[in-house]
């Protein structure tokens, strides 16, 4: 499939998309929710993709929310809808997906496009960000898992806030409150992206898989976290990487993954 809407890049076993959509500051539309979903599918097999790096195109914005003229005139039947294929195909998707993604937010992240970041398991944001839910100042609530995401990551009391007031944060308040792990200047996004997924690549990819998973089992409903994670665990013995790690560990050597 060609991309209209993403531009994509491989190094060195990271792979780059930028949302491109640069006109309607990346806004979600179908188009962008479909090449996504292709593209994820893609890069979860890819054998020269160890970690995924997602931004937005542009100085301006990561994604300034889901396409509003595109659901503006929608029903109960379809808004159900959009919400549960958005997530099931892509929010989701992205969340389940064993290869570490990074939100590399470059500038205002609101609505689905916070969702978006919200969905990937690391965010950075460059000193300009300004992120929000500011769906109910039209007349709905997030749909893409923030009204699930954001409490996780930030506590339900701040999380209410943000969702009933629609405020946009700025990057130094989404460091305090844990929304981002790391903020830096514009032009140090990239770099600093890529030594994080230089330093996870470091890493056995297989105990990064597990431990992905083993953290999300935490919130997955009827599942006890702490038995995954007993589970995922015991599932690293067996993998030739545990093997190597502690080999290496007891050589006195840098490990091979
Ligand atoms: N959906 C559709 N189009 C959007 C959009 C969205 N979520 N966000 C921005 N755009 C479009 C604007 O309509 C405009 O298009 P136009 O030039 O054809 O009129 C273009 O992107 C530039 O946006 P503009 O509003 O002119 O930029 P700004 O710098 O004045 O304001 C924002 C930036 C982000 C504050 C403003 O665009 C905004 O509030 N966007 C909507 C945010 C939102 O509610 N997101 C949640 C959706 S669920």
């Amino acid at each position: 499939m060609e991309f209209k809407n993403l531009l994509v890049e491989n190094n060195d076993f990271i792979s780059w998309i930028s949302i491109h959509r640069p006109s309607k500051l990346n806004a979600l539309n179908l188009a962008v929710l479909e090449e996504l979903q292709v593209l994820f599918a893609q890069l979860k097999t890819d054998k020269n993709t160890r970690v995924i790096v997602l931004t937005g195109s542009g100085e301006k914005a990561f994604v300034a929310g889901a396409d509003i003229s595109e659901f503006s005139h929608f029903d109960q039947n379809q808004g159900t809808d959009l919400s549960r294929k958005g997530k099931e195909l892509v929010f989701d998707f992205i969340a389940s997906t064993h290869k570490p993604v990074i939100a590399a937010i470059n500038g205002f992240a609101l609505g689905g496009g916070l969702e978006l970041a919200l969905s990937c398991h690391v965010r950075i944001a460059t000193s300009n960000a300004r992120m929000g839910l500011p769906e109910t100042s039209l007349g709905v609530i997030p749909g893409y898992g923030g009204t699930q995401r954001l409490p996780q990551i930030i506590g339900r009391g701040r999380a209410t806030e943000l969702i009933l007031t629609g405020r946009m944060i700025n990057a130094e308040e989404a460091l305090q409150v844990g929304l981002v792990s790391r903020v830096v200047p514009q032009n140090e996004l990239l770099d600093t992206a890529a030594l994080i997924a230089a330093t996870i690549m470091k890493n056995s990819p297989h105990a990064s898989s597990r431990a992905i998973r083993a953290i999300a089992s935490a919130y997955e409903d009827g599942v006890d976290g702490m038995e995954k994670e007993s589970e995922h665990f015991g599932a690293c013995f067996d993998h030739p990487e545990f093997k190597e790690g502690t080999q290496a560990f007891l050589e006195k050597r840098k490990a091979k993954f």
